[in-house]
């Protein structure tokens, strides 16, 4: 990870020695300041399968765009001071929420699935488990769930006792950037070119807002003309869903060929100018670029995009961690505990 997340880590490890000498149960794995995938097997053995009851409820029965939500959550959590529940707090005196960031406000969703499954967490392994590893279970089990790949996440985070709406307004990747504007948000947190793409592979399912991508359809980059690398047809089919001077908010699919499943089809859509999102299509359309032959690979095996994809979701799912005694295991994920009193009185 970059040096950000080493310091981080590094501050702590005296004394999570001294946790692990008393705990003894601790994987000794912590001692070295990582996280790992039996964090909860002793104090919460049914995590994961809670988790992945009410996800897989929420995609079957009222909305299968909650998979692509959920990981979304993940990703904009990650990027602000790591994967620390940092977006999920709500304004307070003391919180100004991330919510209200620009790349959140009215499209950021799930929040109350994650509620949903922080109560029936709290119901089996009370004040134990975060809302930081809630978000990341919920995200590897939304990719599982929509035909991804299956890989079990690795856990021991803490959730943030503060949020940064101002780093939030500024560090989360945009719809309009260029692949190298995006490499400039990555490369800090220790993402490089192939996590760039596979990472962005996470639109394979999903949805989008008009208002990010219309701009392509009538005066590209304000030049009065359409966007070249936007095939044709493709382009007359979104100006039918969003007609010029439209509702910004009207939704569309992110990944045209199989909307609700996760797959390589959003490669092979980028080699086809039918990427929806001028930062997708720009990793394959910008000449040049070290991400082209990494789309290219992808689209040629699913396998490759798979694997790489498993690689990006635990490096991001990394970034600087609060682990051993820093933050705190929230009960509400939408607000910080107060103190050990607030604990006794629930
Ligand atoms: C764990 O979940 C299984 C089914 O998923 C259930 O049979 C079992 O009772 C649960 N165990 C606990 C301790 O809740
Ligand atoms: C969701 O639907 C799939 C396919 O029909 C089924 O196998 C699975 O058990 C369902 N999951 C839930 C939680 O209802
Ligand atoms: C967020 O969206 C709400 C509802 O549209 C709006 O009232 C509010 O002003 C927005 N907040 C910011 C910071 O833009
Ligand atoms: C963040 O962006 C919102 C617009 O979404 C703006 O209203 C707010 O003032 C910005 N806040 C900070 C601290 O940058
Ligand atoms: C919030 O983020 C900004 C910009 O990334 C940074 O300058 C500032 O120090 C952060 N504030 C806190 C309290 O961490
Ligand atoms: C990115 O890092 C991964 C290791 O995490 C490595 O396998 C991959 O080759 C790197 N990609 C580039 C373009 O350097
Ligand atoms: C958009 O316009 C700006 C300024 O003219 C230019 O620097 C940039 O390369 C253009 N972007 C694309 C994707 O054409
Ligand atoms: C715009 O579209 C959204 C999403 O379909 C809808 O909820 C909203 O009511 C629409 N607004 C107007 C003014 O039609
Ligand atoms: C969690 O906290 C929020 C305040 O951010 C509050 O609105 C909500 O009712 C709380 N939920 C529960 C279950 O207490």
């Amino acid at each position: 990870m970059g040096s950000q997340s080493g310091s981080r880590v590094t501050g702590v490890v005296f004394m999570l020695c001294g946790l692990v000498l008393l705990g003894g149960g601790i994987s000794s794995s912590v001692a070295y300041g990582q996280l790992n995938p039996t964090f909860y097997d002793e104090t919460c053995p049914n995590l994961t399968s809670i988790v992945r009851e009410i996800v897989g409820q929420v995609l079957n029965n009222t909305d299968p765009r909650i998979g692509a939500s959920l990981i979304r959550l993940h990703f904009h959590d990650c990027f602000i001071n790591g994967c620390d529940g940092s977006l999920l707090l709500d304004n307070s005196p003391d919180i100004q929420s991330e919510k209200e960031a620009v790349a959140n406000n009215n499209s950021a969703r799930g929040f109350d699935v994650v509620d949903d499954i922080k109560t029936a967490v709290e119901n089996a392994c009370p004040a134990t488990v975060s809302c930081a590893d809630i978000v990341t279970i919920a995200a590897t089990e939304s990719v599982t769930l929509s035909g991804g790949p299956t890989w079990s996440a690795l856990l021991g985070r803490r959730d943030s006792r503060t949020a940064n709406l101002s780093a939030a307004n500024v560090s989360i990747p945009g719809p309009f950037e260029t692949p190298d504007q995006l490499k400039a948000k990555f490369t800090p947190l220790g993402l490089n070119s192939t996590d760039l793409v596979s990472l962005s592979g996470a639109h394979t399912f999903g949805r989008a807002q008009c208002r990010t991508f219309s701009q392509r359809l009538f005066d590209f980059n304000q030049t009065g003309a359409l966007d070249p690398t936007l095939d044709t047809t493709y382009l007359e089919q979104l100006r039918q869903i969003c007609p010029q001077n439209g509702n910004g908010s009207v939704l569309t699919n992110l990944e045209p060929t199989t909307p609700d499943g996760f797959d390589n089809n959003y490669f092979s859509n980028l080699q086809d100018l039918k990427g929806l999102l001028q930062s997708d299509q720009e990793l394959f359309s910008t000449p040049e670029a070290d991400t082209i032959e990494i789309v290219n690979a992808f689209s040629a095996s699913q396998q490759a995009f798979f694997d790489s994809f498993v690689e990006s979701m635990i490096k991001m799912g990394n970034i600087s961690p609060l682990i051993g005694t820093l933050g705190e295991i929230r009960l509400n994920c939408s607000r910080v505990s107060r103190t050990g009193a607030y604990v006794a009185a629930m």
